[in-house]
């Protein structure tokens, strides 16, 4: 069964499409790692990112291979472990460049049902995974929340793991990042009717027993690999 969990920066959706695979035994597809990898290959090449014939030649010879485990995503970018090296601020940055690049969203999505289809059953997440990958999902998720609290998620996680940085500034980022998403993505997120769970004033766990027991409600669907 295809499990979809889409929604804004800070949503949480990465760690809460962790944990509900892990609860459901059922292999986590992190769509963002992949057009974060791209973005990297790109910055390293050398290679301007508005140069869109270059950019696309590039994504369409990328190996781009992930290993979504319940802790952590390994991502194989050309045979190399670049799971860390996607997670800067820089990737982070030129990532929202590939992810206007229309021709490259098509090598992606292609990418990604292919992967579901192997994997028989899946939770994804991303921007358009309900809306656009898999509009025919088994169940489709939107998580929202304030940018408040989202802001405060995201500054736990980076004190937690080690770095200083301002809450205001944490905000700030947020905003920009929700401006150009409104952009892309608005018209993609209001459409259909997924499940729109809002987790502000939720714990973690919540969310995922929330999802988790929407999910049998509907009743499971047992996919074998292909
Ligand atoms: O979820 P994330 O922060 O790892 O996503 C990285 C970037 O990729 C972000 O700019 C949103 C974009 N993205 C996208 O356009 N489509 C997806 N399915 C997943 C992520």
């Amino acid at each position: 069964m295809i499990i979809t969990i889409d929604g804004p920066a800070g949503s949480g959706k990465s760690t809460v499409a962790r944990q509900l695979a892990a609860r459901l035994g059922i292999p986590y597809l992190d769509t963002g790692a992949m057009y974060r990898a791209i973005a990297l290959k790109a910055a390293t090449a050398g290679i301007d990112l508005r140069d869109d014939a270059a950019m696309v030649a590039l994504a369409e010879a990328a190996d781009v291979r992930l290993d979504c485990g319940p802790t952590q995503t390994r991502v194989l970018l050309d045979g190399q472990d670049v799971s860390e090296a996607i997670r800067t601020m820089e990737v982070s940055a030129a990532t929202g460049f590939v992810a206007t690049n229309q021709a490259i969203r098509q090598i992606l999505i292609q990418k990604q049902r292919t992967i579901a289809v192997q994997l028989g059953s899946v939770v994804t997440e991303g921007r358009d995974q309900g809306s656009v990958v898999f509009p025919e999902a088994d169940v489709r998720f939107l998580l929202e929340a304030s940018v408040e609290k989202r802001a405060e998620r995201r500054h736990a996680e980076i004190t937690t793991d080690g770095k200083a940085v301002d809450l205001n500034r944490v905000i700030a980022d947020l905003n920009d990042r929700d401006d150009r998403d409104s952009v892309q993505w608005a018209p993609l997120l209001q459409s259909g009717n997924a499940v729109r769970v809002d987790t502000s004033d939720m714990t973690l766990d919540e969310v995922v027993q929330r999802l988790y027991d929407e999910v049998e409600r509907r009743g499971r669907r047992s996919v074998e690999p292909s």
